[in-house]
């Protein structure tokens, strides 16, 4: 047993597991654990690597800024290395990326600029002309790039390449692998090309990215969204080597997000949504096969970072991602219908910090008040702010003695008009018949509702 020096000797020389739990037609299929370096990610490895050359090449010195455009986790890996290093870090990060990856970052003391998702290249709050901009603003400071940077491939191609070959005692026939900023296809092609030229490249590409139809085509298509986090692109980055890859899988989210926990479920492994659409495109890859293979993929981070998003069924519901039984009326609108045990409630002796801490936990803003299965009231943030304002003791009030008993039950067989009226009153539409209470309609609910109509 080793003790390290520091946090960043605990890079790489990451797990290799074969799984066994997959039907995997004739093949071997191995998934190597990025998920196991201490910021949770593939990326901790560039992050090293890219500021050491920095260094040496003379482009940072003690005291400067780092910039970087990032999904996320190349920015942890990069407040890992700069927090060790001593260096400033300013993060671009698009709004899509998961809550939970932002609060990392952080709490890292990383400063933090969201910036819109929607926007495509060439837009000033695009993520990258972003940060190209703030490189030319803020004095001394470095925009380290990983979309153009070589460090970047390099780091594969020196260390995740030769550590999977050893793993694999050199007998691999493909590496699976997704593009982001590309680094991870280009140093591993790169690699496998000198040292075990029979490994093909395939490529594991969300649907709505351009990859797949590139190298298919040769044409750039327009990039759709997709909500896998971390891989897909709507650009060629000028460090990805297309001309390495043999063949190339779309994968649609809902199949990711399945296979994703699928994979924690049968083989214990939690990993992040990328896993999910790399581990998809292997299995389409290893069934398609006549002749035995040894195939290798990667999870490229942690599940821990998507409790929230593809770990969450309400999220996935919202995204139109899970198949729920359908009514036909009501019902169908509820985001945390209250026989799937989602839905958050108090009773009415529960008290009122209980309820509090209740709101803050689950983020949001109101509670159904149930007694014996029944609504029997409702209580939101301006019951308790009323409640308990100038004596806090009256915390320990219960919920009955404050909330609205005063309530607009609706039918599940009512129309979405009918609802409406409620929400200019800002109240929300409780669902319920005589005999059992469905859950809350909100207007975020029904605003998903009609998003998800729309797709
Ligand atoms: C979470 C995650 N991020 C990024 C990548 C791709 O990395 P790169 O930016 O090197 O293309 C992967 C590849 O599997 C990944 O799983």
């Amino acid at each position: 047993m080793t003790i390290y020096n520091s946090i960043l000797e605990t890079i790489g020389n990451t797990p290799m597991i074969k799984l066994n739990k997959f039907d995997t037609g004739p093949c071997e299929l191995f998934i190597k654990l990025e998920s196991q370096n201490p910021a949770g990610s593939i990326k901790d490895r560039i992050a090293v690597v890219m500021i050491d050359k920095a260094e040496k090449e003379g482009k940072l010195k003690p005291g400067d800024t780092i910039i970087e455009a990032t999904a996320g986790n190349t920015g942890l890996g990069l407040g890992l290395v700069a927090a060790q290093k001593g260096y400033k870090l300013i993060l671009v990060i698009p709004d899509k990326m998961s809550p939970d990856k932002i609060r990392h970052i952080r709490a890292m003391g990383v400063d933090v600029r969201l910036t819109r998702s929607d926007v495509q290249k060439g837009h000033p709050e695009y993520y990258q002309d972003f940060a190209a901009r703030l490189e030319k603003e803020i004095p001394n400071s470095y925009w380290i790039d990983q979309f153009s940077n070589p460090n970047n491939p390099l780091t594969h191609e020196i260390s995740t390449g030769p550590e999977i070959l050893e793993q694999m005692e050199g007998k691999i026939d493909a590496m699976v692998v997704g593009v982001g900023s590309s680094g991870t296809v280009t140093g591993l092609g790169r690699f496998f090309k000198k040292s075990a030229p029979q490994c093909e490249m395939i490529l594991a590409d969300p649907e709505g990215s351009i990859l797949v139809e590139m190298i298919e085509t040769g044409v750039m298509p327009k990039a759709t969204g997709w909500l896998v986090e971390g891989i897909g692109e709507d650009f060629v980055p000028s460090i990805c080597d297309l001309s390495l890859i043999t063949k190339g899988y779309t994968i649609p989210d809902r199949e990711a997000f399945q296979i994703q926990r699928k994979l924690l479920q049968k083989e214990g492994i939690m990993a992040g949504s990328s896993t999910g659409t790399l581990l998809a495109a292997s299995l389409r890859y290893c069934r398609e096969q006549t002749r035995p293979k040894r195939v290798v993929t990667l999870a490229g981070d942690t599940g821990n970072k998507y409790l929230s998003k593809s770990f969450n069924d309400s999220w996935l519901a919202d995204q139109g991602l899970l198949t729920r039984e359908e009514f036909g009326d009501l019902r169908d609108i509820i985001a945390r219908p209250a026989d799937t045990g989602d839905i958050v409630t108090v009773t009415p002796s529960d008290n009122l910090v209980t309820t509090y801490k209740r709101m803050r936990m689950f983020d949001v803003s109101q509670l159904p008040v149930l007694e014996d299965g029944k609504v029997v009231g409702l209580i939101d943030e301006s019951d308790i702010l009323l409640g308990i304002y100038k004596d806090e003791l009256k915390f320990e009030k219960e919920v009955s003695e404050v909330m609205v008993t005063e309530l607009e039950i609706i039918d599940p067989s009512a129309s979405i008009d009918s609802i409406l009226p409620l929400f200019k009153k800002d109240k929300v539409a409780i669902v319920a018949d005589n005999d059992t209470f469905y859950g809350l309609i909100t207007q975020i609910d029904l605003i998903n509702h009609l998003r998800k109509a729309a797709l």
